[in-house]
């Protein structure tokens, strides 16, 4: 997986975001969600997996840091990209940064009907906590809370993150051990 870099979205990349986003989702996330996620820099940590030579954005994963807890929000593939590794990339990406922050879980919801993302989280070790009825508005369809605890630490040899990324890392560590 020569010249994929992790790093963040920006806003430069919302239109390539949103193509994936309405391809993947029967609710996506719109332009302002998106746009508030990026901006709220205290909680949410909007990564994703970037081609180096032409900067395109092959998918993303979004998550929230609340304590000791990570909350993965939205994670997507580009449709002509997937099952090539990427989605699996970016679930490690997260572990890795979980394990850095020192989150003892990550939790999830998934569409009870979306085998191809619960057979992804259970090659983790991720398990079904709880079933949350009628939680998707568009036909009523459950989900399950899905958990890894503790954080895996897992293979990282191919996760090449862009430095900033780290550093936001290092930041965050700063202000949990100084409150
Ligand atoms: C879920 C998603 C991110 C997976 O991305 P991907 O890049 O295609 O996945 P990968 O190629 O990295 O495969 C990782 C694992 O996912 C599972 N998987 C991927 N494609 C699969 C398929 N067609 N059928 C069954 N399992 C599949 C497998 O467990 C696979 O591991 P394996 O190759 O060791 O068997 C992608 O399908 C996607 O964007 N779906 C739409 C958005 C979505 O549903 N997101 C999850 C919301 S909770």
């Amino acid at each position: 997986m020569n010249g994929l870099v992790l790093d963040f979205l920006s806003d430069a990349d919302l239109a390539r975001v949103l193509e994936i986003e309405e391809a993947s989702f029967s609710l996506p996330w719109s332009p302002a969600v998106f746009s508030d996620q990026i901006r709220m820099k205290q909680h949410s940590w909007c990564l994703c997996l970037r081609e180096t030579a032409e900067e395109e954005v092959l998918g993303y994963a979004i998550f929230w840091l609340a304590v000791d807890e990570i909350h993965l929000m939205n994670i997507a593939v580009s449709p002509r990209h997937r099952q090539r590794g990427y989605g699996d990339l970016l679930l490690r990406a997260v572990m890795h940064l979980g394990r850095k922050l020192e989150a003892e879980r990550i939790v999830l919801e998934v569409r009870v009907s979306n085998q191809v993302a619960i057979r992804l989280y259970e090659k983790y070790q991720f398990r079904t906590v709880v079933v949350r009825p009628r939680y998707y508005s568009d036909n009523n369809e459950d989900a399950y809370l899905m958990m890894q605890e503790p954080v895996m630490e897992p293979a990282g040899e191919d996760l090449f993150f862009n430095p900033r990324v780290l550093d936001r890392v290092q930041t965050a560590l700063r202000r949990i051990y100084r409150a």
